[in-house]
């Protein structure tokens, strides 16, 4: 029987990866990576730089194969979705059939937590239920980007007894979200934060949390929205693309 792990590795920092998946990466045979374009080598650069420093004692390839994007423009986002998860089963499904021999391993890097916005498990899930690959797998939880988040502002991610929300910058923008004092936005492509009605609204952003490129804002959106914007323009510039989260505290 074939055997996969996916393995959180943590949100950019090389030192978030836990001691299970430090033994988790021990076991690997193959491992599968997903090639995002060049604006984004430096991710695929952290996963060979995590292999070589925490690998010991063992042989071990990568495989690696274009990871699908998503039609973007004028199209609905749900049908682009299920397009880009349908593309990228064939791709996974491919890469187990013809990457890996029986009673091998294989591993998926997986940036923060594979629970977190992430389609490794649903899509492994899909295949185990097509019945067109027969494998078993784990998954091995990492550090999220929600939870660098919070560290590296030195802030607790709810207030007392309340609840937060996670949610997507598409769904802020929209007015979809709860009454909640504590709302964490990712994958905001759009500078959502300018849609929170009320701008007494504390925010702490982080872009490139972990990485030597980390950049950290905190203050009321009154104060500081404008500055993110221009920081979110220009480290586009700088990197061809823009990684950041916030919390929204309400006052
Ligand atoms: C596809 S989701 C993956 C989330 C990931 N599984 C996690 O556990 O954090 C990508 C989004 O995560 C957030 N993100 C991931 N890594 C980040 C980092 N190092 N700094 C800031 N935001 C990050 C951004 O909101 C980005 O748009």
């Amino acid at each position: 029987m074939k055997r996969l792990l996916v393995i959180g590795i943590g949100a950019g920092n090389p030192d978030y990866i836990t001691m299970q998946a430090v033994k988790a990466l021990n076991r690997v045979d193959v491992f599968f990576l997903m090639d995002k374009g060049q604006s984004k080598d430096k991710l695929i650069d952290l996963r060979r730089e995590i292999c070589e420093r925490y690998i010991t004692d063992r042989t071990y390839r990568f495989a690696e194969a274009h990871s699908p994007e998503r039609e973007r423009g004028d199209v609905d986002y749900n049908v682009s979705v299920d397009d880009l998860n349908r593309a990228k089963q064939q791709t996974f499904e491919r890469l187990i059939n013809d990457e890996l021999s029986d009673g091998q391993c294989g591993g998926f890097l997986v940036w923060g937590d594979p629970a977190l916005y992430d389609s490794t498990i649903r899509i492994l899930q899909a295949i185990l239920a097509s019945g067109r690959c027969a494998f078993e797998f784990e998954v091995i939880p990492g550090i999220t980007s929600v939870q660098a988040l919070a560290a590296q502002h030195k802030v607790p991610l709810n207030t007392i007894g309340r609840s937060i929300e996670i949610t997507t910058g598409r769904r802020l923008a929209a007015g979809q979200v709860s009454d909640t004092d504590s709302l964490v936005v990712m994958l905001d492509a759009e500078d959502s934060y300018h849609q929170v009605a009320d701008q007494e609204t504390e925010i702490y952003w982080g872009a490139y949390l972990g990485t030597p490129d980390e950049i950290l804002i905190h203050g009321k959106l009154n104060d500081v929205a404008d500055e993110i914007e221009r920081v979110r323009k220009a480290a586009r510039v700088e990197h061809g693309w823009i990684m950041d989260t916030y919390l929204l505290r309400k006052p």
